[in-house]
């Protein structure tokens, strides 16, 4: 059945796009390319491929910081193309259900609605979800009844953990931690131990393929820049230190969660506790953070079966399914 209505979920690395009228999410980079300070050379997955390669003249970034907007005109930009192209280069009216995180102003809440509403992509009704709800959403269809419910959503720049009872959001914190933060951990400590340089996108494929070469007992090879000859070398490194260096992260994940927990009614906890931990967004298979995540709190981990489309797959759901749209707002809701 098509609808008449798009669900955007904005991740400072990833955009999510659920669109109504073809009833698919795509994913692209939210990145974009400007030559000369103005002309737009590339969006997307195409701007991605030329991250940490392009000539000076032309700057490739990202528009989001910490989930929320950081560079208005060039996500306008992206926004206006990506629906574009989702709609075959005739954009027809819409409405638009895009989600925020919970633990960000007002204002910067209002920014994603200026957004939709200001791309020139004729958006009829603009709707806010909060994430976190999506997430619940799309993980549990009676979450609207359940009371209880521990999400963490571990992203790029960002992970959102949050207790979600009655369709309700009880607590949220966003935290500056994410797949960003593990690539990071990842060239430090090849660079201090290895006198080594080696790029973001290296560093994030060492990471996606510790699972494979772990279970293979295979350590990881990576190519960069020699700190002391300059030359393009190429290193082993064994796994465990790359597991190692992540870790000092997963650490300040726990301990959100536990403060999460320990601030959460008892009445919830006790929902919680036979319920367990719900992990999603796509760093949330990352190492054994689930086994370090439930060995902290002594709850059991899930995984999402979306991990990176779960906030959209919940607003596929919220859009498709009338009886889930009073957890919906929109900017009138708001006191200011
Ligand atoms: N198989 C994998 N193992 C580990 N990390 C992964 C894997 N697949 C993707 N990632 C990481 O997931 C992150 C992107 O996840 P996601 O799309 O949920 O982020 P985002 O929504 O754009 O960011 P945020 O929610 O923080 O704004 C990247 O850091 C990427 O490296
Ligand atoms: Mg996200």
């Amino acid at each position: 059945m098509a609808v008449n209505a798009f669900g955007i979920d904005l991740g400072t690395y990833n955009i999510k796009i659920y669109n109504g009228f073809t009833d698919r999410i795509v994913s692209h980079k939210n990145m974009i390319a400007i030559q000369n300070r103005r002309n737009l050379f590339a969006y997307g997955d195409d701007a991605f491929t030329m991250y940490e390669k392009a000539p000076d003249n032309i700057k490739v970034s990202f528009p989001l910081t910490y989930g929320v907007i950081a560079d208005i005109n060039h996500m306008q930009i992206l926004i206006r193309n990506f629906i574009n192209d989702e709609m075959d280069g005739n954009i027809r009216s819409a409405d638009y259900y895009i989600s925020v995180p919970t633990d960000i102003t007002e204002v910067e809440k209002r920014a994603f609605v200026d957004l939709v509403k200001e791309s020139n992509i004729r958006a009829r009704n603009i709707y806010i979800v909060e994430k976190a709800i999506a997430d619940g959403i799309g993980m549990d269809v009676e979450m609207h009844r359940s009371q209880g419910f521990l999400v963490v959503n571990v992203g790029y720049e960002t992970t959102e953990i949050s207790i979600l009872s009655l369709g309700g959001i009880v607590l949220s914190k966003l935290i500056k931690t994410g797949g960003k933060k593990f690539d990071d951990a990842i060239i430090n400590m090849i660079r201090k131990e290895y006198n080594l340089l080696i790029g973001a996108k290296t560093a994030e494929q060492t990471k996606i393929d510790l699972p494979e070469l772990e279970a293979s007992e295979r350590d990881a090879v990576v190519y960069g820049r020699d700190i002391v000859t300059g030359l393009p070398v190429e290193r082993t490194i064994p796994t465990m230190l790359i597991e190692r260096a992540m870790h000092e992260h997963f650490e300040t994940i726990i301990d959100n969660v536990r403060l999460i927990l320990e601030r959460t009614p008892p009445e919830l906890g006790a929902d919680i506790y036979k319920k367990g931990i719900f992990l999603t967004g796509g760093s949330a298979g990352i190492g054994d953070l689930h086994q370090l995540i439930s060995k902290s709190t002594g709850l059991k981990v899930l995984f999402s079966p979306q991990k990176e489309g779960s906030v959209a797959y919940g607003l596929s759901q919220i859009i498709k399914n009338e009886r889930l749209h009073p957890i919906v707002y929109t900017m009138e809701d708001f006191s200011v």
